[in-house]
């Protein structure tokens, strides 16, 4: 998304103790009743998370907003991709509301429409093959719609193996939008080589910085993006906690490096990191590389388990955190006054456009 800055808070809102703004809360999800549905992403602060009707990753939340059929407003405690999704896939009823403006996601700037355009007609300007576009969730809405419009698919860290062996059974090469790391190592993991039929795409770059030789023989061509959150954890970190902790199990987020995902146990999506946790025997430790809030609420949640942040730095991602209790208490405000504010409206056809990139992706 383009950087959307959010208008200062009424001071009235700022100035509210945590006990009373809890209290507000609690007013206000009272007199709403199930008109409106709070979803939080697991990357949300406790403080967010105790007010969620519903917590999870990216998808499951815009998919329970979709089965959501009471609601007529989803007040979606994430970051802008996320509400656009959850838009996206609602009914043209229900009205998605994201507490800050601000809160978006720096992987997701990494890539505009415009950068996608260009690079699309640079690769078809030196290659013949059939080239399958897929674009990680964590992308603006016109991405979605441009991968929708040329025949490519959404993916998740879920389920990014799944759409990945789906677009090279469609053409002989993918163009994988905004995250280098999951399309990496996703590829990887399904046999392609990251030395010899891999590039990088540098938006900045004539031909993304590659040769037009080096572009016909990749079969995966990788948009240079990343998650500055996961681009904290290495190799370095690893060995630290294999040394402190013999016999941890190290599992991390597909958005590390390669390398990262390689030195550890497991790797996978946030669901998967909860899952395994929570499924692990009582005793057992695990160094955990993805976003703060998450490790620490895996912490409290499994107390018989040692479970800790492979960075010693603490790392939140900085957009999710922007949805403080203030704003979560003012969007609801705004709802009872019946002047909703912040609403996350994707036009048409960008919309359809990207829906048939969410559903390619949703059918697989
Ligand atoms: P999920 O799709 O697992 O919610 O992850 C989104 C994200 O931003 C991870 O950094
Ligand atoms: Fe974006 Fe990274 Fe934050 Fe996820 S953790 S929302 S990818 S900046």
């Amino acid at each position: 998304m383009a950087i959307t800055l959010q208008d200062p808070l009424p001071e009235y809102f700022s100035e509210l103790s945590p006990d009373e703004t809890d209290r507000q809360l609690a007013d206000c999800r009272d007199k709403l009743g199930n008109s409106v549905v709070v979803l939080g992403h697991h990357y949300q602060r406790d403080e967010i998370i105790k007010w969620a009707d519903y917590r999870g990753d990216s998808l499951k939340l815009s998919q329970l907003a979709a089965s959501n059929k009471h609601a007529s407003y989803i007040v979606f405690c994430g970051v802008h991709f996320m509400a656009e999704t959850a838009d996206i896939l609602t009914s043209p009823q229900q009205v998605v509301i994201l507490p800050n403006l601000s809160a978006g996601c720096s992987m997701a700037d990494m890539a505009s429409i415009r950068q996608v355009e260009h690079a699309w007609s640079q690769v078809h300007s030196v290659v013949d093959h059939k080239v399958i576009p897929v674009t990680y969730v964590n992308s603006t809405a016109a991405i979605k719609a441009f991968v929708g419009k040329n025949g490519g698919a959404c993916c998740t860290s879920s389920n990014a193996e799944q759409v990945i062996s789906w677009a090279f059974k469609q053409g002989e090469k993918l163009m994988f939008f905004p995250d280098q790391h999951l399309g990496r190592n996703t590829s990887t993991a399904l046999g392609v080589d990251p030395d010899s039929e891999m590039v990088l795409w540098d938006p900045m770059l004539p031909l993304g910085g590659n040769t037009s030789e080096g572009l016909r023989n990749a079969k995966v061509i990788l948009w240079k993006g990343h998650c500055s959150v996961h681009a904290r954890f290495n190799t370095q970190q690893i060995t630290e906690a294999r040394k402190n902790y013999p016999g941890v199990n190290i599992i991390v987020h597909p958005e590390c490096s390669l390398e990262v995902v390689q030195a550890a146990d497991f790797s996978g999506s946030t669901e998967r990191i909860i899952s395994t946790i929570t499924n692990a025997a009582p005793g057992s430790v695990w160094g955990v590389g993805t976003e703060i809030n998450l490790v620490n609420r895996l912490a409290h949640e499994c107390p018989d388990r040692k479970i800790f942040c492979l960075d010693p730095v603490v790392c939140p991602c900085s957009t999710m955190y922007r949805i403080h209790p203030y704003y979560l208490l003012w969007s609801l405000h705004n709802i009872l006054a019946n002047e909703p504010s912040n609403i996350i409206s994707v036009p048409e056809p960008t919309a359809r456009d990207a829906r048939l990139a969410l559903d390619r992706m949703l059918m697989l």
